[in-house]
């Protein structure tokens, strides 16, 4: 979603910095994306609706000025035009924003009372007011922040600077990430640190109701008017920057990464055992909690532990446990899957779970994210940084991290056996042997066209295939916008299928040995009514010659099954929006860490 960058410096950086630090945060979706900076006696601000192409046309990138601030926009407030997108200067203030103002029409209301009038439909515009107004009755920009931030209601991360006043940056956050990038004779402020890492490694982390004040050569942190101590931290040489290595694009990129990650994931957790574990005895419940494709591998969590540890788990998705009574308690363990560690419902959730003092538990790509910081233990999924908004290797280490846990959990309680740990490292070693092979396999598939004028896809299959199947529809839909859907294989019959008619493409994914007969059966369902039917099971399991097309994968055994089952489909989401010439690695209206409600 919305991405920040700021910095204060040397005159002859500040147009670089904020433009690759913009870039760098693209990845996280947006619709327009703007600039501002002195120059000339006053603030200038460049905006445009689009891509930061649009933008960067209109900047001169030779332009010498010494303070500036920059904004990718996702829209929530008004469309995305180019009077709504960010920066928004009212008076002699100039600001970028992330998050959700609440209580905007109470402020605006109370402002135009006072005659103020709006240009844009955006709650930051609101706030910037708000904060000139308050600045005009203190006459101090400290006190006009206290007094912002204690009548603003809702989340935020705000970069401003004052026309008058072009030695300081000044920064507000409250459930919304912004850090401070520290360098020598110049500072950074970003949403992320991607934005500036190519510059400092050093940063701090603000926390909720804290603000700042930056000039190029020191930073304060406030909070309640009092200065607060913080830590510099040094960026995880894990969290490399990632370029597409001639691919052409992330997605793919990505993809082609997952054997490395799950190499390195696996040998990192076995050889590792000094990293902070829960006492897994103790527990007589988990709940996951988690959105999208973290959902999708909470549910291949879910699923292990009931077939192998025959431990019962919960599962939502954030936005609903959030709104529901927790039903948890000391002996519970609440696992939140992110790969960016800023969703903001799951987010939320880990809040409500640490104030309960219920024990949590994180499984997190982004180091240091906010997710890590809230939860008792972290397992990093060391996946490195993942640009393409639909999530590939993220999610397949996710998929790899339930293992672990899985097997420290049964070690744990005693009940893992030698036979499970023989099948362990078989059913490792024959998943990574056979990824590299797998890939080359789907690079192309010969059908595509056969999907992509029709009215739906659907995805059928049976516990932790119809997991599967919940993730491989919503990566089609993501990259290629095909309608499609998953549903559990036996549920079809229950209304859905009236939506199945000559050609609608189903796809089955029957890989489970156990229920494989009964997919095979709903699988000739729809295709006594006309289905287009796409086969994905094992390599061991009899040719079925009733299909229409087959995507064969390895036989890795049941614990490893589903890591290696989703390469076909993540290269098929990608095959397809290539086909349709879409912008792969930023679909429509996505956002790769989603940080509103
Ligand atoms: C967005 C992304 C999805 C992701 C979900 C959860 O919707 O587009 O790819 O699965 O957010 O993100 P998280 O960072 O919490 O895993």
């Amino acid at each position: 979603m919305c991405g920040i960058v700021g910095y204060i410096g040397h005159p002859e950086k500040t147009i670089d910095v904020l433009l690759k630090g913009l870039e760098r945060l693209e990845y996280r979706g947006y619709d327009s994306a703007g600039i501002a900076y002195f120059k000339d006696g006053q603030i200038n601000v460049l905006k445009k609706a689009g891509k930061l192409n649009c933008l960067e046309e209109i900047v001169d990138r030779n332009m010498l000025t010494e303070i500036g601030i920059g904004h990718t926009r996702w829209a929530t407030h008004g469309e995305a035009n180019e009077i709504n997108a960010h920066p928004h200067k009212y008076g002699k203030i100039v600001a970028v924003h992330n998050g959700i103002i609440e209580n905007m029409d109470e402020l605006k209301k109370e402002l135009e009372d006072k005659g103020k009038k709006f240009i844009s439909d955006t709650d930051t515009e609101v706030f910037v007011a708000f904060l000139n107004d308050a600045l005009e009755k203190y006459q101090d920009m400290k006190q006009a922040m206290e007094y912002t931030m204690k009548r603003v209601k809702g989340s935020y991360a705000i970069v401003c600077f004052h026309e008058d006043d072009l030695e300081h940056l000044y920064i507000m956050k409250k459930d919304s990430p912004l850090l401070i990038g520290v360098g020598k004779g110049e500072m950074y402020v970003a949403s992320d640190y991607q934005a500036f890492r190519e510059f400092t490694n050093q940063y701090v982390l603000l926390d909720d109701f804290e603000y700042g004040i930056i000039d190029k050569n020191a930073w304060h942190v406030y909070k309640d008017g009092k200065v607060v101590e913080k830590k510099i931290e040094v960026l995880d040489e894990q969290d490399s920057l990632s370029n597409k290595e001639g691919y052409d694009c992330y997605m793919h990129k990505e993809i082609y990464d997952i054997p490395n990650v799950l190499t390195n994931l696996f040998t990192f957790y076995e050889e590792n055992d000094t990293h902070s574990v829960p006492d897994y005895r103790k527990y007589n419940k988990i709940q996951i909690v988690a959105c999208g494709s973290a959902y999708h591998a909470g549910c291949i969590g879910k699923s292990l532990f009931a077939h192998f540890a025959q431990f019962p788990v919960e599962i939502e998705y954030a936005s609903e446990y959030r709104y529901q009574p927790i039903l948890a308690d000391q002996n519970t363990l609440v696992i939140f899957v992110s790969q960016s560690g800023e969703t903001a419902d799951t987010i939320h959730c880990a809040k409500k779970i640490k104030e309960m003092q219920i024990d949590s538990l994180a499984i997190v790509n982004v180091y240091n994210s906010t997710l890590s910081r809230l939860t008792d233990y972290v397992y990093y999924m060391r996946a490195g940084e993942e640009r393409a908004v639909a999530t590939t290797k993220g999610y397949s280490s996710q998929v790899a991290l339930f293992i672990i846990i899985l097997r420290e959990w049964m070690k744990a309680r005693n009940t893992w056996t030698a036979s499970l740990e023989q099948q362990y490292q078989e059913g490792k070693t024959k998943m990574l042997q056979a990824m590299e092979p797998c890939l080359k396999k789907f690079e192309h598939f010969s059908w595509i066209k056969k999907l992509i004028d029709k009215p739906a896809n659907f995805f059928i299959g049976r516990q932790s295939d119809y997991a599967l199947s919940m993730e491989a529809s919503l990566k089609l839909k993501e990259v290629s916008y095909l309608n499609s859907s998953a549903y559990a294989a036996g549920e079809l019959k229950h209304g859905t299928i009236s939506l199945v008619e000559e050609k609608t493409p189903v796809f089955a994914i029957a890989t489970d040995k156990n229920t494989y007969e009964k997919t095979k059966s709903n699988l000739m369902e729809v295709k006594a009514r006309g289905a287009y039917v796409i086969l994905t099971t094992l390599d061991t399991a009899e040719e079925e010659k009733e299909v229409d097309e087959r995507m064969i994968v390895p036989d890795v055994g049941a614990l490893f099954q589903p890591i290696i089952t989703i390469i076909p489909f993540q290269l098929l989401s990608y095959q397809v929006a290539k086909a349709l010439q879409l912008d792969i690695d930023h679909p429509r209206n996505l956002a790769k860490s989603v940080t509103v409600e």
